[in-house]
């Protein structure tokens, strides 16, 4: 990888897989592409940046013919629960806009496109313990679109030789941006709510278990594929990748031991509690071990402490 363009730059991962990728090939070959929301403080002063809105197709073609870049990290998306109240938006955004970065690509000689895919591309007939490759059948705009993804993904390699790789990421838990309205995003407002407030009023029922991995996992994985050997890849862009799961009532009794005072109280709200619950428990990443080696590295208790640690000193506050 030598020049690399990262869409959706200002999100949740990308504020942190650029400054990753920053260090590793160079702060001048990793542009972000910007739209609406900011870029971090941190990504926008290391490296240079573009406007771009994935949804228009000609500033698209744009921007990928005169920056050249050998690999695009396409993270511009809309989460799960977002995307369900505006489909028409969701399909500009996430469908089409994928087609068309794949298609780009092709015709400007781009090598590699890594597409993140979610476990929201499973759905109500998955094992709740999944597989790599089993029955999927989404039952969300957002769930659709991340097969979609995966699906056309796994079609440009053999057909064209754009090289399109993706993960199935868990729910993300992260300190330095907060989330937008996925349906695991309460495993970060709950570090939220406890270090502010000492209480938090969680969207999800207290034993909704779902896959779950800190964010250095999670650019991790995104730089191991990106980087891994093609040779020995049988799958391309639908990896499972898994580190834990947990409910909400467990995450708060890891908080409970370190902020004694916390309280948890659930108030659901339907539309992120049926997305969950059409989602697995566990991903087996066993696919992605072998094929690529991939592990993760934090486990439950060091994500919660190293949450509260950052987030003390990000909010200025001592815990409850
Ligand atoms: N965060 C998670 O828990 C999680 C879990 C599984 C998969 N993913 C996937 O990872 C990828 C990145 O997710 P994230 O968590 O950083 O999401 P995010 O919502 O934090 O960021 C998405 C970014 O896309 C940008 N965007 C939206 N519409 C755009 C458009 N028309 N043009 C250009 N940019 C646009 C937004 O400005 C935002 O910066 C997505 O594909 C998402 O589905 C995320």
């Amino acid at each position: 990888m030598k020049k690399i363009l990262v869409t959706g730059a200002s999100g949740q991962i990308g504020s942190e897989l650029i400054p990753a990728l920053r260090k590793k090939y160079g702060l001048e070959n990793v542009i972000s592409g910007v739209h609406k929301r900011n870029l971090t403080k941190e990504v926008k002063g290391s490296g240079p940046s573009v406007n771009l809105d994935v949804a228009d197709e000609n500033r698209l073609k744009e921007v990928i013919g005169s920056i050249k870049p050998d690999t695009i990290f396409h993270l511009a998306s809309l989460l799960s629960a977002v995307a369900e109240q505006d489909r028409n938006l969701s399909f500009k955004v996430n469908f089409e806009a994928v087609y068309n970065i794949l298609e780009t690509s092709v015709n400007e000689g781009v090598e590699k496109v890594i597409v993140p895919s979610s476990i929201g591309a499973f759905g109500p007939d998955t094992p709740a313990i999944a597989p790599n490759d089993t029955l999927q059948h989404p039952n969300t705009i957002y769930g659709i679109s991340k097969v979609f993804g995966e699906l056309l993904g796994n079609y440009y390699y053999p057909t064209t030789g754009l090289d399109v790789r993706g993960v199935r990421l868990p729910g993300i838990l992260s300190w330095k941006v907060e989330p937008t309205a996925g349906t695991t995003d309460y495993a970060v407002a709950i570090f939220y709510g406890a270090l502010t407030t000492g209480k938090y009023t969680c969207y999800l029922q207290s034993d909704t278990k779902l896959p779950m991995m800190y964010m250095p996992d999670a650019v991790d994985s995104l730089i191991q594929i990106a980087e891994a050997d093609g040779s020995k890849l049988k799958h391309r862009s639908d990896f499972n990748v898994a580190a834990i799961s947990f409910t909400p009532a467990e995450l708060a009794d890891a908080i409970k031991k370190r902020i004694p005072g916390f309280r948890i109280e659930y108030e659901i709200d339907p539309l992120r509690q049926s997305i969950a619950d059409s989602w697995p428990d566990e991903l087996i990443d066993d696919v992605a071990k072998e094929e690529w080696g991939w592990n993760y590295k934090y486990g439950l208790d060091e994500i919660v402490d190293d949450m509260i640690d950052n987030l003390k000193t990000k909010l200025e506050v001592s815990a409850h």
